[in-house]
């Protein structure tokens, strides 16, 4: 065994560096630009200045080889039952992986889903997934799309069978799991380092908290004052590095809900209508909004919590008609376009890799 894990190491350096010239190379945006630490071959985890450090799972460590792999597999297609669909299809980077446009996701065979395709973004951030939380870790979120029928609709044995036909392959998972072999626990191991390294940092709210007073217009930085004031106190629920306190709430959004939200996972009649607070990093880019897409812009989403909902039972206290001006509304917008990070929705490393 030890003999094996320094072969690994040796195999792994010499992997490693094609991947970080090929990702070097293809870079555009600068790191200054993106006021981020340069990025390191050791880790490609960036995190932004500022930010807290994410609590990385012991046993699936970020490693250049593991997210390069979760990056081939996102947009790779052979992970659909008819090799027409991938992650990346429902998770567009320029919308910040989210479907943009999209009420609901279409998956093969032109299925209807049921929801709306969140962004995935500050995911490491993150302790729950899925507008209802009924995944508690992204390796088990990663394989969940593959072998819902309405999404890839996929079985791991087509899977494990078409990526093992392939050289490729059998060279990265080699790389990063130090044996070729290919399992749906390694492909759901690799997609959620890659999904970890999605972290955005860089918008004008960023470069504000970072020190840049003029980064806010006055609009934005009224309405940002006004999303962390008592009286509107939209922080109550949108908090933290990635606006989002990773709980359930209804925003009564509905009398009553045809999806169930949190209900479905914890059979509590008190969760009806609950769902998951989302983050609202590059909300400016992630029309139509909400878990049932039912809202096409953000204007309507202020016009729902300036009425304070439609009043069911289950509907969160902090939800209350607002007494706020017009002004005060689009103010709120500017701020929440000011999260909007142009850097993080046209990183190199986080497209589509040039062999696809
Ligand atoms: C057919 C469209 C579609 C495809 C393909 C798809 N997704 Fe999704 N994804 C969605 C929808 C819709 C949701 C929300 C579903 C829900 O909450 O019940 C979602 C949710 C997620 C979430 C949870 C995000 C959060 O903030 O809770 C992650 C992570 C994710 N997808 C990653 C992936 C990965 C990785 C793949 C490829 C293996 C993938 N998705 C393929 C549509 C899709
Ligand atoms: C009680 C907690 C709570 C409060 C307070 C709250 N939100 Fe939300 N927010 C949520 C939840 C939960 C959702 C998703 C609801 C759903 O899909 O049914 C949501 C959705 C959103 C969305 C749509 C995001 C997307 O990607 O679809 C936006 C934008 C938003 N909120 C902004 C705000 C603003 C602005 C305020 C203050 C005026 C606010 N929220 C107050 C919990 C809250």
């Amino acid at each position: 065994m030890a003999h094996s894990g320094w072969f690994t190491q040796r195999f792994l350096i010499g992997g490693l560096s094609v991947i970080s010239v090929l990702t070097l190379a293809s870079c555009q945006v600068s790191q200054t630009e993106l006021n981020m630490p340069p990025l390191s071959q050791a880790d490609p985890m960036v995190i932004p200045a500022g930010f807290p450090k994410p609590a990385i799972p012991t046993n699936n460590p970020v490693t250049p080889a593991k997210v390069e792999l979760g990056r081939q597999l996102f947009y790779e297609v052979q992970l659909s039952r008819d090799n027409s669909k991938s992650c990346a299809s429902c998770h567009s980077e320029a919308a910040s992986f989210s479907d943009a446009g999209n009420t609901v996701s279409m998956g093969v065979f032109n299925q209807r889903g049921s929801r709306n395709a969140p962004a995935l973004v500050n995911l490491a951030y993150d302790t729950t997934f899925f507008w209802d939380g009924r995944a508690s870790t992204l390796e088990d979120q990663a394989v969940l799309p593959i072998l819902n029928p309405v999404e890839l609709s996929s079985d791991s044995i087509s899977v494990v069978a078409k990526l093992s036909s392939n050289t490729f392959y059998k060279a990265l998972f080699g790389q990063a799991f130090g044996d070729e072999q290919i399992t749906m626990q390694r492909i759901g191991m690799a997609l959620a380092s890659f999904e970890r390294t999605m972290i955005s940092g860089s918008s004008d709210y960023d470069r504000f908290m970072a020190g840049d007073s003029s980064a806010l217009s006055k609009s934005a930085l009224h309405g940002m004052q006004l999303f962390n004031s008592k009286q509107v106190n939209c922080v109550g629920c949108h908090s933290g590095v990635n606006f989002t306190d990773n709980n359930y709430h209804s925003t009564g959004l509905a009398q009553f809900y045809e999806d169930q939200g949190r209900q479905d996972v914890t059979r509590n009649p008190q969760d009806n209508g609950k769902f998951r607070t989302p983050s609202l990093r590059n909300v400016g880019l992630t029309a139509p909004y909400m878990h049932d897409g039912s809202f096409a812009t953000l204007d309507t989403v202020l016009g729902h919590y300036r009425e304070g909902g439609k009043h069911n039972q289950t509907q969160d206290q902090l939800i209350q008609r607002l007494n706020i001006s017009d002004q005060d509304v689009k103010d709120i917008i500017a701020f929440l376009n000011s999260l909007t990070d142009k850097n993080f929705t046209q990183r190199k490393e986080f497209s589509k890799p040039a062999n696809q």
